[in-house]
């Protein structure tokens, strides 16, 4: 069968790609090895899809190239596609921090998208091995059918049991596109001997800033069995690499609080005065920790600044991450060196055309990597 484009990937950027041309007269071919479309999607905001976020902008991105994204982002933004979820009568709410979710089931979206590909009439045909791609006289030829335009939407390899694959990255090597080394991203990280106290305070959640290097976020982490997670965690954990500390500040004025308890209950010790503001398993480890004994009332200016110290800035040494398995996306993939940001296609062969989560542009948590999928998937869909 001849085709205008074969979309390789029935995901968020595939479907969106495939929809967009479809509609703009194109005749569309999607195939991905799953026996459903979007499983992803599926289960993406705990199965109540955070389909975007109002704050969606380049500078919440990882890439290479920090101004890649800028042009797909500007041309297709959060509001075009929160307009098209209103025009599908989809109930959403924003939970916090601009992340936008259904009222009801990510279902919607997915059905929303599989609605949109059928008025354009695009052919999805799933369980479907990939196999051989041949190329030659300005078409690509895969499974059977040819066409002069082939889109790469297969991802990354974060969470392989649901059938992730770094298939993107073979078929961009095979025709001369460099990719950014991939890895885990949005992902737990481990905690090795140095910091196993803080494995015991597994379950235990607070409000922190955590910060690697530049980067920094406020909001809630996680102790766990394996060392550390929660939003604040996976945000950081994108800009993490091997030997580099994460740091928490617990207490925004830790100094001040401790004066503060002094003053308020002098009798009191350390660990009464941390529990004022911290959950109390975390106030007795670090209260053990600092080992300041005597009551609040004996200890100088300088003791409490000494006791301040981990308050505002915990270091802990991260061993690793809980890899693809656990990694909500993949940071790295097909570099944007070899791309247009306009249409999303390799500069070196303009048929080929790669998008959402196999290109080296990763979101931060909060819907921003869907955004990603659906920008330049309609930048490649409309260049098709
Ligand atoms: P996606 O992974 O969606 O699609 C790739 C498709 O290619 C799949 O259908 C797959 O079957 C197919 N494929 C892969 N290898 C293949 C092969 N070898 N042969 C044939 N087909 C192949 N983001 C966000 O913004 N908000 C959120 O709420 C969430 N929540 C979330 C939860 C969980 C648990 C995870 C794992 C991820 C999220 N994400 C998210 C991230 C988001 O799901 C992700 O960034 C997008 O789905 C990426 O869209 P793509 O279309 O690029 O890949």
């Amino acid at each position: 069968m001849e085709y205008d484009a074969i979309i390789l990937g029935a995901g968020a950027a595939g479907l969106m790609a495939a929809a967009t041309a479809g509609q703009a007269g194109a005749r569309v071919l999607v195939l991905d090895h799953a026996d459903k479309a979007g499983k992803k999607i599926l289960i993406s905001g705990g199965g109540r899809c955070n389909f975007t976020n109002t704050g969606a902008e380049a500078a919440c991105f990882l890439s290479g190239n920090p101004h890649f994204p800028k042009s797909a982002l500007a041309r297709y933004t959060q509001w075009d596609f929160l307009a098209l979820v209103e025009r599908h009568g989809i109930a959403w709410h924003e939970k916090t921090l601009g992340q936008l979710f259904c009222d009801g089931s990510a279902r919607q979206i997915l059905a929303m998208l599989l609605d949109e590909c059928a008025r354009g009439g695009v052919d999805i045909r799933l369980a479907t091995q990939i196999g051989e791609i041949g190329h030659g006289d300005g078409r690509f030829r895969v499974a059977g059918a040819s066409a002069a335009n082939l889109v790469i939407a297969t991802g990354g390899p974060s969470i392989p049991k649901m059938g992730a694959t770094g298939l993107a990255y073979r078929i961009a090597e095979r025709f001369g596109l460099a990719v950014v080394p991939p890895r885990p991203a949005l992902v737990p990280l481990t905690l090795g001997p140095r910091d196993a106290a803080f494995r015991a305070i597994a379950g235990l959640s607070c409000p922190v800033t955590a910060r690697v290097g530049p980067a920094s976020f406020k909001e809630a982490a996680l102790f766990t069995h394996r060392g550390l997670s929660g939003p604040a965690i996976l945000q950081v954990s994108s800009y993490w690499s091997p030997g580099t500390p994460v740091e928490l500040t617990l207490l925004d004025n830790a100094p001040e609080l401790l004066r503060e308890a002094r003053r308020q209950m002098p009798r009191a010790r350390l660990r009464a005065a941390l529990s004022e503001h911290l959950p109390n398993r975390l106030a007795e480890l670090l209260a053990t920790q600092i080992g300041l004994e005597k009551q609040l009332a004996n200890c100088s200016d300088a003791d409490l600044e000494r006791a301040a110290d981990p308050l505002a800035r915990l270091t802990l040494h991260p061993t690793g991450t809980e890899g693809y398995a656990k990694a909500e996306v993949t940071a790295g993939g097909v570099s944007t060196a070899a791309l247009s940001s306009r249409t999303m296609a390799a500069k070196a062969l303009p048929g080929l055309h790669v998008i959402g989560e196999a290109v080296d542009v990763t979101g931060w948590l909060g819907g921003y990597n869907f955004q990603w999928a659906w920008s330049s998937g309609w930048a490649a869909g409309m260049a098709i």
